[in-house]
């Protein structure tokens, strides 16, 4: 391909034009491609924080592979339309990865959890093996809080830990070879208390208005804003070599029940209340036992926010005050 310069051009310079054309002209279109578009593989690219990495990514020039199990759904046609690459496939089907892993230079990896067994693992793996293979550089896991604490949590059994699986995944992405690995490990995510995992967790919410829970009073929830998490995951890997080898935990606020509850009266609109019961006497309100025995397990470990050690980032570390606010509409909806 020949790149014509200005005619007057000194004779040294095209000496120098012809030895960079020579060099650089058979990488050109490549170059070019990393300058301006390069790409990253969204799994569960249809979740909570799949969807909000995906359009994170899109305002940074990126291009966007998003592996789904339907093509067909609503968040996948959304997708599509926002001009995401959108492939079919499953954690179970290491060529449909493949397949979506062509040409990627990042990965975000979030396989869900397979209670009871390590299939969740396999999964994590899976993703690893087809992006190793497809030449990508870069992995962001998202794994949780206090998986380093798994072992302190009353009835702590690695054959049906949720937390084992991710410790397991986490050291998979450590050792898998990538040049760039970062791993997230957010708290609980706010959008628990107003969608489907609220219906196990907090059962009264919707209805009553009431978060029903083993809690103590003074027992603090960890929080983390999914959009948060999605920001560190884009800059992780906007910025790879930055958050080499960091282990991220992600827990930005956190706020006892009736913080919780006067936050969401507060900014909502709809007075909701908190009920820091007994065991037995939530068990007979209705609540789901596994579900008191993590709150159990929070009234032992006590854990805490990390905004302090978050500051580094310079990433904003919304409040449940914010995301209330940006999502009033969405939750006003939620209480119907
Ligand atoms: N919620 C929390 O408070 C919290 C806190 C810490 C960590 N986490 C972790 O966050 C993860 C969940 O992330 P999320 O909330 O963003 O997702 P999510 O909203 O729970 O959605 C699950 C996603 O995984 C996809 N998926 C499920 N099985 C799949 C398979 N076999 N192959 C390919 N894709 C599959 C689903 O696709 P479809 O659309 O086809 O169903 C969907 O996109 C879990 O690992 C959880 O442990 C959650």
């Amino acid at each position: 391909m020949n790149y014509p310069l200005p005619t007057g051009v000194p004779g040294y310079l095209r000496v120098a034009k012809f030895w960079i054309v020579r060099d650089i002209g058979s990488c050109w279109p490549q170059l070019i491609n990393n300058m301006t578009s390069k790409t990253v593989l969204v799994t569960a690219a249809t979740g909570t924080v799949g969807k909000l990495l995906v359009r994170v990514l899109l305002e940074e020039q990126w291009n966007v592979h998003a592996l789904v199990r339907s093509q067909d759904s609503e968040v996948s046609q959304e997708l599509h339309a926002l001009g995401v690459k959108v492939f079919k496939g499953d954690f179970n089907d290491l060529n449909s990865i493949r397949t979506a892993a062509q040409g990627v230079e990042g990965v975000f990896v979030n396989a869900v959890p397979t209670m009871g067994s390590t299939m969740e693992v396999t999964h994590v793996e899976n993703v690893i093996t087809a992006c190793k293979d497809a030449g990508v550089n870069t992995a962001v896991y998202m794994s949780a809080y206090m998986v380093e604490r798994r072992k302190e949590i009353p009835g702590y059994d690695p054959k049906t830990s949720v937390f084992e699986n991710k410790a397991t995944a986490e050291e998979r992405i450590a050792n898998a070879g990538f040049k760039y690995w970062t791993v997230v490990r957010p708290c609980t995510f706010m959008d628990n208390f107003f969608g489907r995992i609220s219906a196990i967790q907090f059962p009264h919410l919707q209805k009553e208005h009431v978060l029903v829970a083993t809690l103590k009073e003074s027992t603090k929830i960890p929080l983390v804003d999914s959009l948060v998490i999605a920001k560190f995951c884009q800059a992780a890997l906007s910025d790879p070599e930055q958050y080499n080898e960091k282990i991220i935990d992600l827990a930005p606020e956190a706020l006892t029940l009736p913080e919780i509850a006067e936050k969401v009266t507060r900014n909502i609109g709809i007075e909701a209340k908190a009920e820091c019961l007994s065991f037995e006497d939530a068990k007979n309100r209705g609540c789901f036992p596994p579900i008191l025995g993590l709150w159990e397990a929070f009234n032992l470990l006590q854990p805490s926010d990390t905004r302090d050690q978050l500051q580094e980032y310079q990433i904003k570390l919304n409040t449940f005050d914010d995301y209330l606010q940006r999502n009033k509409q969405s939750v006003m909806a939620y209480f119907g």
